[in-house]
């Protein structure tokens, strides 16, 4: 991980900081329906504007690819960070330029404002020295709070950083230090659970982790690629059959490292994916040809938690069944709420993310109970993957 400076070494009094945030949230009808970024925003927020600092807000919402696209408005979003705060946030209709300097002037120490969505210019995603220089015309430092948009090398993500003293804000700090116990310095033995319904969106999530952690638990739908591979007849269930090859080499890589890779030794299995469909429980070698695997089995689910009480970290992504239709979220709920008892116990480490994962957690029960819980999607992959991610690299 790369070094980085803290708030705690940043003197921002009466300074202008420019806070890169991910206000890229679930908004439906113009109102926010998944708040979880905002409210892990509002302490850098709050702890610079106490500091006496003039906070100003960047960040990127969808991607309308360099137009004004009204639906992709901050401003909406600016007035539901203005509730989690507990202060007003003024707003400004463009990010950089004379509507923009306008609100940033009119800032008083310990306010903050929110900027117009920076993809609204090309600049941004292309990391345009340019538009780098009008962003940084408008602070004198600049904190970094959004590791879920630290995998793109964008203006605010990666060019600010070169050009105005640099800072790691709470939340970037917090995941930074919580990744970092999970797969860089971790307690051993380290399981990771990856889960989820394609193998070809995380073939180097797995590589990397098979190289580094003792046990690794395939589920979801990507285990089926594994079975298949292996000889085992999965009836009607999703499968990548042409992955077939690439799921041995990591079988065989895993083999090498010395690392256990778990697979299902029973499934639940029903004729499709609907609420209320009658299911079966079957060992994994005898999934009838006209049935479908939805969730893994009482017997997997027992064996895993078993082994998961015998590691000291375990790092989740992806669930383990097809949580989002009831009875296929028993596996993934069960292991949640064993894993979040041994956090509670303190003999696990239980650090999450990634998209599916974090709405799985919730599901349970148990998104506020295990150690750490990103926000991030497709960072918190790459960080997987064992890519250096340019936002974090940029604070170093
Ligand atoms: C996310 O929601 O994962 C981040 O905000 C990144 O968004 P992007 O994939 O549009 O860059």
């Amino acid at each position: 991980m790369a070094r980085f400076k803290t708030l705690d070494q940043a003197d921002v009094n009466n300074k202008r900081v420019l806070v890169r945030a991910d206000l890229n949230v679930p908004v439906k009808e113009g109102r926010v329906t998944d708040a979880t970024r905002l409210v892990r925003l509002a302490p850098t927020l709050t702890d610079l504007a106490n500091k006496g600092a003039r906070v100003i807000v960047l960040s990127h919402f969808d991607r309308p690819k360099g137009q004004r696209v009204p639906e992709m408005s901050l401003k909406p979003i600016a007035a539901a960070l203005a509730k989690e705060v507990g202060k007003a946030v003024a707003f400004a209709e463009d990010c950089i330029g004379p509507a923009a300097e306008k609100v940033v002037n009119a800032l008083q120490p310990g306010q903050i404002a929110v900027l117009e969505n920076l993809r609204y210019h090309t600049g941004e995603e292309a990391n345009d020295a340019a538009f780098i220089k009008a962003l940084a015309a408008l602070g004198d430092i600049y904190v970094n709070d959004a590791f879920s948009a630290a995998h793109r090398a964008h203006a605010s993500t990666e060019g600010l950083a070169h050009v105005l003293p640099a800072y790691a804000g709470r939340q970037m700090q917090a995941e930074l230090e919580a990744l970092t116990a999970a797969l860089e310095q971790p307690q051993k033995p380290v399981m990771a659970i990856v889960g989820g319904s394609k193998i070809s969106t995380k073939l180097d999530v797995l590589t990397n982790l098979a190289a580094k952690v003792d046990v690794l638990v395939i589920g979801g739908g990507m285990a089926n690629t594994f079975l298949n591979a292996q000889g085992v007849a999965i009836g009607k269930s999703l499968c990548e059959k042409d992955l077939a090859d690439t799921a041995r080499a990591i079988l065989e890589s895993a083999k090498k490292a010395g690392c256990d890779i778990f697979l299902p030794s029973d499934a639940v299995v029903a004729d499709g994916l609907k609420e209320g469909v009658a299911t079966q429980t079957v060992a994994i070698n005898a999934v009838p040809a006209d049935k479908m695997i939805l969730d893994v089995g009482p017997a997997t689910v027992k064996a895993l938690k078993d082994k998961l009480a015998t590691c000291k970290t375990l790092l989740w992504n992806g669930p383990l069944g097809a949580f989002e239709v009831k009875p296929f979220d028993a596996a993934t709920f069960a292991v949640a709420h064993h894993a979040a008892d041994l956090v509670k116990k303190g003999s696990l480490i239980a650090v999450a993310g990634g998209g599916d994962t974090v709405g799985a957690l919730n599901g349970a029960g148990v998104g506020d109970k295990l150690t750490y819980v990103s926000t991030a999607g497709g960072a918190f992959l790459e960080w997987m993957e064992g890519k250096e991610l340019p936002g974090v690299k940029a604070l170093g």
